[in-house]
């Protein structure tokens, strides 16, 4: 016999069965389709390192980073390549322990966007991206120091240095 909270129980159920279905139905609609919400998601896995991001300035990864070094369009870059950084135990002089904090604290301080979150799709994507670059040298933890901008620019060659700027890797 169907007693009031039998009743209630059954009517739950359906509700669950109902929102479930609704949902599910919802995400086979949006299969392929790029979310508005995210507009970096139309980015592939490299392009999310080639491209400057949606929501931050008109840097991009590879201005920054090289895949490997030495890099094979001959560009210097200001910083380390990305090789094996997939593999390093730390980042940023020991002071970041995770990949996703150090790619945080670039996205923040030279991108001029917020931080990832873990489960960020575009996070996943480029995360993905470094982990297929992780094949070769480079997962020793790295160490640099921070020297002030010299004063006196006498001895330097603009034109090379020109030509093996970030200009010619994201020309805008
Ligand atoms: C304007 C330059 C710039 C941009 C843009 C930039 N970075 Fe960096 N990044 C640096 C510098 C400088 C460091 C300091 C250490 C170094 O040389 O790797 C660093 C450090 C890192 C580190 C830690 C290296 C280590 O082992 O300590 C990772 C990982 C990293 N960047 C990934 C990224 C990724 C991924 C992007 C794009 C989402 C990015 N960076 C964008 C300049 C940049």
């Amino acid at each position: 016999m169907l007693n009031a909270k039998r009743l209630r129980k059954f009517f739950l159920l359906i509700f669950v069965i109902i929102t479930q279905g609704l949902s599910c139905s919802e995400n086979e609609e949006n299969e392929g389709q790029v979310d508005s919400s995210e507009p970096m998601l139309e980015f592939s896995s490299e392009e999310l390192f080639t491209k400057p991001h949606a929501d931050g300035n008109s840097f991009s990864c590879n201005i920054c980073h090289a895949r490997k070094e030495p890099s094979d369009d001959g560009m210097s870059r200001p910083g380390h390549d990305l090789e094996n950084a997939y593999n390093r135990s730390n980042f940023k002089n020991g002071q970041l322990n995770t990949l996703l904090e150090a790619v945080n604290s670039c996205r923040k301080e030279w991108m001029n966007a917020p931080a990832f979150t873990p489960d960020q799709a575009a996070w996943l994507s480029l995360e993905t991206f470094l982990k297929d670059l992780a094949v070769g040298k480079g997962s020793e933890i790295i160490s640099y120091q921070i020297v002030s901008a010299p004063n006196d620019l006498t001895g330097g060659d603009a034109t090379e240095g020109m030509n093996r700027s970030f200009h010619k890797v994201a020309p805008y």
